[in-house]
């Protein structure tokens, strides 16, 4: 199976994706987590994207689409994927039906995750970030159990630069310009599913599997 996680940032697209990739056995891509860690590793890629990150900006479709065509195209063809975070913008899409044409996949469903932007700010400036091992907690809603540390891993979480108040809005921006049309894109190819996002974390899980069917 291979699915599509689309929503606003902090409807709770890595919260889901985590839990769905387990329960389907799918791989998880994270274009968010991938670029931080080309970030952290100071790598070409690191360096370009960069400023475009913290200023809440889109990073190029150029860069993405060659990013995520290589991870896609590093899976093993038995192996079903969960896109998150891309596509993004109507380029990427597009990009991506042609990769995914050229190989012979398909997508089965896109899931698309409803959270109004009131409660989208109070997410994002309340999210501790793991950088190790990228596991997500927010100060009131899912704290960790000992202040500031991953329960999984052990690391120190941080505050993403990119949920910093003055960024939460640009990015807000940014989704409803550039990939809020995308809903309409999958809408009219018969894949795409509404899921409420702002019920809480198992009851949306419940939800995304329910409209992803058996998994066969
Ligand atoms: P990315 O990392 O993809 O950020 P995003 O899409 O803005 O999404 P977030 O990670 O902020 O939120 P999320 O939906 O995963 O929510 P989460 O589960 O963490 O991208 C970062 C940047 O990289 C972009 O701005 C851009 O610059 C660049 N980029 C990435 N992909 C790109 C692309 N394709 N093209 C161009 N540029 C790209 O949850 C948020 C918080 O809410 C957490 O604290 C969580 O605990 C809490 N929460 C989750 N669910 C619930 C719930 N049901 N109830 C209460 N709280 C909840």
């Amino acid at each position: 199976m291979n699915l599509i996680l689309l929503g606003p940032p902090g409807a709770g697209k890595g919260t889901q994706a985590a839990r769905v990739a387990e329960r389907f056995s799918l791989a998880h891509l994270s274009s968010g987590d991938i670029l931080r860690a080309e970030v952290r590793g100071d790598t070409e890629l690191g360096r370009r994207a960069k400023g475009y990150m913290n200023a809440g900006g889109l990073v190029p479709d150029d860069l993405i689409l060659e990013m995520m065509s290589r991870r896609i195209g590093d899976l093993g063809r038995a192996s079903g994927f969960l896109l998150d975070g891309f596509p993004r913008t109507a380029v990427q899409a597009e990009g991506l039906d042609q990769r995914l044409t050229d190989s012979g996949r398909h997508l089965d469903r896109v899931i698309h995750l409803i959270v109004p932007d009131a409660a989208l700010e109070l997410r994002l400036t309340g999210r501790r970030s793991c950088p190790q091992c990228n596991a997500v907690y927010h100060t009131t809603f899912s704290p960790p159990r000992q202040d500031g540390v991953c329960d999984r891993c052990g690391a120190a979480l941080a505050h993403r630069t990119d949920d910093q108040p003055e960024v939460v809005g640009t990015r807000l921006k940014m989704y409803h310009e550039q990939t809020r049309p995308l809903v309409d894109y999958y809408r009219r190819r018969g894949v795409l599913a509404d899921i409420d996002g702002e019920r809480d974390v198992d009851a949306v899980t419940a939800a995304i599997v329910a409209a992803c069917g058996s998994g066969a």
